[in-house]
């Protein structure tokens, strides 16, 4: 039976994007700030499958579709830790596109089980190789099989425009266009990017912040521009500042986090501290915008939740806060 109205029945892919933009600024209750500061939450973790990376997948799979780069019934194959593809998988699953994701073996079991959810197949790359030997298998895999079609979130400009056309527009109408700084993890570089550019061009003397993980100390999601790759999406000329965060700042940031009512993943928590580090500087009535890029779940095996801090710091010397 068809509804009678459109605006109760949509796809899910027209519930990509539109995200909340909460006031989180009670956390600010911890540091010294000038009058009216505020600080506000971008909730990309409401996307359908959790993360922000909804946004890029569609993009990068729409844009592909456009160019003809992507025919009906091809596979799609992507190296990915986790987020995109997810995102990819259930996209796809919705366009007719089969999906394989190169993921190293270490991932958490809610990523591998998620992807299957969604009916990708799922390729273990080496853990130890890290993220890095995924893309080189799955780079393989495409010069042995050009019937697969890689939308490499690092390299596709439909990564950055996707928080162009979409995120930014969206953050201008939540706060009338009035930001003093916007903080986001650096991934792919494709949210700052493609936010830092938009707002950019709406004020020119708004920050652009990027939250930065230590060399050798991991923050899912996040990558250090120190380890010598420096993802071509990403312009760095955008950044006024790169704030390095480490994993068990990140860790307290996540779990205060959740105790304002936002459960999310560890880069929001990274964010999120270099945010209040920003928030002590900033001039009276600045607001400040993090993104948090998405929610707790997928990290529940980890141990994130339930191991105390000092535990943590004994696993942190093996680079690894779980
Ligand atoms: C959890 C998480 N946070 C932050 C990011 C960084 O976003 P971006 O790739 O746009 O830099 C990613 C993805 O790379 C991510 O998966």
């Amino acid at each position: 039976m068809k509804l009678a109205t459109d605006t109760h029945a949509r796809s899910v892919l027209d519930t990509i994007g539109h995200t909340p933009l909460v006031d989180v600024s009670s956390l600010l209750g911890e540091i010294e700030t000038a009058e009216g500061v505020r600080l506000y939450a971008k909730l990309e973790s409401a996307n359908p499958t959790g993360s922000v990376k909804d946004r890029i997948a569609l993009a990068m799979l729409l844009d592909a579709r456009e160019r003809g780069a992507l025919q009906p019934g091809q596979t799609v194959i992507e190296p990915t830790s986790g987020n995109t593809g997810i995102a990819l998988a259930m996209i796809c699953g919705l366009l007719g596109y089969p999906m394989r994701a190169v993921m190293p073996a270490n991932a958490t079991p809610e990523r591998v089980k998620m992807l299957q959810t969604y009916g990708a197949e799922v390729i273990p790359s080496p853990a130890e190789l890290g993220s890095n030997g995924g893309v080189r298998m799955a780079q393989a895999l495409v010069a042995e099989d050009p019937s697969l079609f890689m939308p490499m979130q690092y390299e596709n400009p439909a990564n950055p425009q996707a928080h162009y056309d979409g995120t930014a527009v969206e953050l201008l109408d939540q706060t009338d266009g009035i930001i003093h700084t916007f903080v986001a993890g650096l991934g792919t570089g494709g949210t700052l990017t493609g936010v830092g550019r938009r707002l950019r061009e709406h004020d020119a003397h708004v920050k652009i912040v990027a939250a930065e993980p230590m060399p050798g100390d991991p923050i899912m999601g996040l990558r250090s521009l120190e380890e010598g790759y420096t993802p071509p999406v990403l312009d760095e000329t955008l950044l006024d500042r790169r704030i390095i965060v480490n994993n068990i700042n990140s860790v307290h940031a996540t779990r205060a986090l959740a105790k304002a009512g936002v459960f999310a993943g560890v880069s929001a928590g990274a964010a999120l501290h270099v945010a209040m580090r920003v928030a002590k500087d900033a001039p009276a009535g600045a607001n400040i915008v993090f993104l948090v890029a998405d929610s707790g779940w997928k990290y529940l095996s980890s141990g994130l939740w339930d191991r105390d801090l000092d535990d943590l710091e004994v696993h942190m010397e093996s680079g690894h806060w779980w």
